[in-house]
């Protein structure tokens, strides 16, 4: 029996039972629940209108069909080969410094995303509090957003109020609660998002916006189109960060990789491409699509939205309604991120879980406080130029992910093997794209990716402009 064999067959002894999704529609919920949240529904909008409306969504979708794809089915792959967590899984090929590396970055990068997410989740529970007080024409005003966030007291309650809410989560472990909420909950924002975007789309002067995000102009492309909708494309499907390869480990042999893979895909695409729908329009009708108000970054949907669901006239219930979706969204999102630092911290370090969880909390309550602050009393701090908030999101995206992707392709390429991944995959799936994944991750993958952090790095270092 070769070494591969003995892993997996391994794994399926080690698997204890209770710890395998009991089929595709919980391994899909689960991971849509992770993937689906603020990176979708506040990310990708503000990056779209940013980096050139339908040229980045262009890009964004071919990015998603192979690289996003070789990705999933990599990481699933390696997941449920091994049947261990990142860290875990990269040292079952063997005790070299770059495998310890590669597992190690995985785990990193989603302990720096929680605190910055938090603290988004922070300015969403704001905004709910704002509706359910009926304070929707106030939430509208030009100047509401800003003087919120510059004012570090009520922003870092806020910031507080959604982090101990996904602590408290993880303390009680009500798991199943929230899969059963999210069966509920999600099919909801999906009509309400369908709802809002029709109404966006057709008021007067929208039309405009709709061109803007939907047709493709090549004349708004540049390196940094790719550099933000590759980093978009991994933070919206949670992927260089382990997540995926601890699902894979849950996943059951009978589970069709491939198939599951493509689901997840389009999901994630439709909630942020609606999402598109609803703000970038918007934008158009009521500002006439300065360019100013474009390039907003991360407050556009903060100050657009609000602006959209006062003209309804319904103002403070779809606005209640809306808000608190995301917020759920956002939280299932947040309670996964902090899953997975936290199986980390207990697994190699031996804590407990509780000791664990509240290493993360601390961590998290620290760094989030920075990025609050960043945009209050210390907004004279920069790094590389960028705000705090900005420069984590910059770093873990940008810069890290590409390194961990990396690491995944070259454990491919040097050790498993793409016939040891095109096993796994075929054990319950045809894997009729190969061919494809075969090409994107030994020739494309390797060679873009560093690409993407070169460029990454020579964009914060100044000498190329956003
Ligand atoms: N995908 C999530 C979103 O779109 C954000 C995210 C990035 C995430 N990485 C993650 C969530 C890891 C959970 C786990 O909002």
């Amino acid at each position: 029996m070769d070494k591969k064999d003995a892993i997996s067959t391994e794994s399926n002894t080690a698997k204890k039972q209770k710890n395998t999704f009991s089929g595709n529609v919980g391994y899909i919920l689960a991971v849509a629940g992770s993937a689906v949240g603020l990176g979708n529904i506040w990310r990708f909008p503000y990056l779209a209108a940013k980096y050139g409306g339908g040229i980045f969504l262009l890009v964004y979708l071919i990015l998603m069909l192979t690289f996003g794809y070789a990705m999933i089915i990599s990481e699933t792959a390696i997941g449920r080969m091994t049947g261990k967590s990142p860290v875990g899984a990269f040292s079952a090929f063997g005790s070299k410094k770059w495998l310890k590396f590669g597992g190690g970055i995985n785990a990193v990068v989603p302990m720096l995303i929680l605190p910055y997410y938090s603290v988004i989740g922070g300015w969403v529970v704001r905004y709910v509090a704002e509706y359910l007080r009926g304070n929707a024409a106030e939430a509208a005003e030009d100047e509401f957003f800003g003087s919120f966030i510059s004012n570090s007291f009520v922003a870092e309650i806020c910031f507080v109020v959604f982090v101990f809410a996904a602590f408290l989560v993880i303390i009680a472990g009500v798991k199943n609660g929230i899969e059963a909420v999210s069966k509920v909950v999600m099919p909801m924002l999906v009509i309400l998002a369908v709802i809002t975007a029709v109404y966006s789309v057709t008021r007067p002067g929208a039309l405009e916006g709709v061109k803007y995000f939907l047709v493709p102009n090549f004349r708004d492309f540049s390196i940094m189109t790719v550099v933000a909708a590759m980093g978009q494309m991994f933070y919206s499907l949670s992927l260089a960060m382990g997540i995926l390869i601890t699902y894979g480990s849950y996943l059951k042999k009978e589970s069709d990789i491939e198939q599951n893979t493509t689901r997840v895909e389009w999901f994630d695409t439709g909630i942020a491409i609606l999402a598109g729908l609803m703000i970038i329009p918007a934008v158009f009708a009521f500002t006439g699509g300065d360019i100013k108000t474009l390039k907003a970054g991360p407050s556009l949907m903060f100050i657009t939205l609000p602006k959209v669901f006062d003209s309804m006239g319904l103002g403070n219930i779809i606005g209640n309604v809306f808000f608190l979706m995301v917020l759920f969204a956002a939280l299932t999102s947040a309670i996964s991120l902090f899953e997975t630092c936290t199986a980390t911290i207990a697994e190699e370090l031996g804590f407990s879980r509780v000791v664990s969880s509240l290493i993360v909390l601390c961590v998290s309550l620290i760094l989030g406080t920075a990025s609050v602050f960043g945009y209050g009393i210390w907004s004279f701090v920069r790094i590389f130029g960028m705000q705090i908030l900005d420069f984590f999101d910059f770093l873990t995206n940008s810069v890290m992910m590409p390194v961990s992707a990396f690491f995944v392709c070259i454990l491919i390429i040097r050790v498993i093997g793409f016939d040891g991944v095109a096993k796994e995959v075929k054990l319950s799936s045809k894997f009729r794209r190969q061919p494809m994944y075969y090409i994107v991750t030994k020739y494309i993958a390797p060679f873009f990716l560093m690409i993407i952090l070169a460029s990454s790095i020579a964009s914060a270092l100044g000498f190329i402009t956003i």
